[in-house]
């Protein structure tokens, strides 16, 4: 899975993609439990870091990806290290709250890679201090959409790039998404038709508002000489879409130990007393 070649390829169009999974309504949900100073790792262009910044928090940003850190500074002048959740560039116990954003545990998607992130989250950690490790969840009304369609498989796979594929054909022509749905996901054509039309008749509110959502990115990738095309293909196949009870299943695999793991709207985030 080549996500690195995705975060280069989005990242001038991060503004519209950068408040999502954990963005700033879990981060709010979790103010009372984070204490100057924050790293963010994973941290894109820096909007949980501008975010805490103007609450009076010394936050700092790490990200992997060049373009999103040299983007960060440019805009916003933002204290952003680049560097890999793998090897964290500081000392022991420097910070008194540690975040892995969505987007990173996401693509480590083995477990001994999981398990080098979460340790060195921990290592950074002040003793007393939290850690928090977020997961992406998509939103229960389009989870529903999804499964039906084979972009989340029987599996628990998230075929992503799929989301961008029956998008294309829908805003062709609608009935036309049956076949790759049919292909996708085994069923009879009879069903597939039924349950697509389905979504067509309800056009269940937040699945049209995520639809909007992606013509707009095509739309200002355009403005910026950003094809379609080159967006779409840049976009990861696959991924593990991790529940609830997926993730508790993970760590006890790993034998991390965790207070809770609470599910936000979209993103689940485990906490960790260190
Ligand atoms: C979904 S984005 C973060 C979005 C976040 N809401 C924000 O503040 O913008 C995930 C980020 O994690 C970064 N990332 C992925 N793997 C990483 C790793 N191993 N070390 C550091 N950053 C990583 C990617 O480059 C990407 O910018």
């Amino acid at each position: 899975m080549d996500a690195e070649r995705w975060w280069s390829t989005w990242a001038p169009l991060w503004d519209l993609i950068e408040d999502r999974h954990f963005g700033t309504r879990p981060t709010e949900s979790l103010i009372d439990q984070i204490e100057s100073d924050v790293l963010i790792i994973g941290a894109g262009q820096g909007l949980i870091v501008r975010y805490l910044a103007a609450r009076g928090y010394h936050a700092v940003g790490l990200d992997i990806n060049h373009s999103m850190v040299r983007i960060s500074k440019e805009k916003h002048n933002l204290d952003m290290v680049e560097g890999d959740a793998l090897h964290l560039p500081f000392k022991d116990q420097l910070f008194n709250t540690v975040v892995i954003s969505s987007g990173v545990v996401d693509y480590g998607a083995d477990k001994t890679a999981i398990t080098a992130f979460i340790r060195e989250a921990i290592r950074v950690c002040l003793r007393g201090g939290k850690i928090f490790i977020a997961f992406y969840r998509i939103p229960v009304s389009i989870e529903k959409i999804y499964k039906k369609i084979g972009v989340i498989d029987l599996d628990d796979v998230y075929h992503m790039k799929r989301i961008f594929e029956i998008n294309e054909i829908a805003e062709k022509n609608p009935v036309r998404c049956a076949t790759p749905i049919q292909k996708w996901t085994g069923k009879g054509m009879a069903r597939v038709y039924f349950e697509w039309a389905i979504v067509g008749l309800t056009q269940p509110r937040e699945f049209m508002a995520e639809r909007k959502w992606i013509n707009n990115i095509f739309e200002a990738g355009k403005e910026m000489g950003l094809t379609k095309q080159a967006l779409i293909d840049s976009v990861p196949d696959t991924l593990p879409y991790r529940t609830k009870s997926s993730i508790e299943k993970l760590l006890g695999g790993i034998e991390i130990d965790y207070k809770e793991i609470t599910e936000f709207d979209d993103c689940t985030v485990v906490t960790i007393d260190r």
